[in-house]
């Protein structure tokens, strides 16, 4: 004898009574609490750059020629954030020394060699420096 449990349904206007078992309701709930999982993992390591785009920034010597806010001798991340917003793939291959430089071009000379310092990432490596310097804006500690 199977243990049927009912609950009440609401969707939109219709109100209306499922009939689960419990097995078939933990499972559902398995299924919520996967879901809820993996979209906030999706979320955490996908979407919003997880460190890594900062430390290489930091430990690789960009922050002597940049700085957060400010131009100094390079253009500040605010800056370079503003040119290349929404045009993450082009600063991957800015970073990987294919692209053009769009920021301040009269100025390129100083940075290609800086380039030399992480010429040696792996491809995701990249993407999270990439998305570091586009997602300034949008983090705390800006
Ligand atoms: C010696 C000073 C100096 C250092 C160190 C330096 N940069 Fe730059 N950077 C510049 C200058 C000057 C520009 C402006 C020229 C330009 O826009 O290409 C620039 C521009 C840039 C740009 C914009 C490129 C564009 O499209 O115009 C990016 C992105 C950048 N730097 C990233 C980095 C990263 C990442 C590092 C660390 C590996 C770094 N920089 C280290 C001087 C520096």
């Amino acid at each position: 004898m199977q243990d049927f449990k009912s609950r009440p349904v609401n969707i939109i206007f219709y109100n209306f009574d499922i009939y689960v078992t419990k097995r078939e309701e933990r499972l559902i709930m398995k299924k919520i609490i996967l879901l809820v999982v993996l979209g906030w993992s999706t979320l955490m390591l996908g979407n919003v750059d997880n460190g890594v785009g900062a430390s290489i920034f930091n430990n690789r010597g960009c922050t002597m020629c940049h700085a957060l806010d400010m131009d100094m001798v390079g253009p500040s991340i605010r800056t370079i954030s503003i040119r290349y917003s929404g045009n993450e793939n082009a600063l991957v291959m800015y970073l990987k020394g294919q692209g053009q430089p769009i920021v301040y071009p009269e100025r390129g000379e100083m940075m290609r060699p800086q380039l030399m310092k992480i010429a040696n990432l792996y491809e995701d490596e990249y993407r999270s420096l990439a998305r570091y310097i586009i997602q300034a804006f949008m983090r705390v500690d800006f």
